[in-house]
């Protein structure tokens, strides 16, 4: 594998020329046999990606995210609940909890999706293990029709 070094953007500021690194790029050699890179093409392709090296980027970002998941102590992400409006048990269920895990929970959207149903979008940042707990717990409420959580990241360690 081979590397090489190119510093991406320059900035002028006012009277004194100034150049501000930006990003340093480095560039290396990737060996993969025809038929693995056909696929990678593909699937590039299908989800819109301008180039090789924004999939590969976001194929990396992905892999440290997972990472952060399994062994960081801070993340963030989206709980997405479908749940029966009716159910005034389970809105007061889903209330408690969300009192309970305050020290995870940044904020909360609840939409009426119509006249039976509410969709609610609870904004997490925290310990993965006490984020994946509050989801197992709204996700088991009886009327809970639909639970996902979305595991991304602060954005600390990923570029
Ligand atoms: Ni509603």
């Amino acid at each position: 594998m081979f590397f090489t070094q190119s510093i991406q953007c320059a900035t002028y500021s006012s009277n004194i020329l100034s150049w501000k690194v930006m990003a340093e790029l480095f560039r290396f050699g990737v060996s993969l046999d025809k038929a693995l890179l056909d696929k990678f093409d593909r699937y590039i392709r299908e989800r819109n990606y301008s180039n090789r090296s924004e999939a590969f980027r976001d194929l990396i970002r992905q892999e440290l995210i997972k990472k952060e998941w399994n062994e960081g102590d801070d993340v963030a992400g989206a709980i997405t609940l479908i749940y029966d409006h009716h159910r005034r048990d389970l809105l007061n269920k889903i209330t408690d909890l969300q009192h309970d895990f305050q020290k995870v929970i940044i904020s909360t959207q609840h939409i009426h999706l119509d006249h039976d149903n509410c969709l609610e979008i609870v904004a997490v940042r925290g310990k993965p293990e006490e984020i994946m707990r509050l989801t197992d717990m709204l996700k088991s409420i009886k009327g809970v029709k639909h639970g996902t959580l979305s595991m991304s990241s602060t954005g600390k360690d990923i570029e």
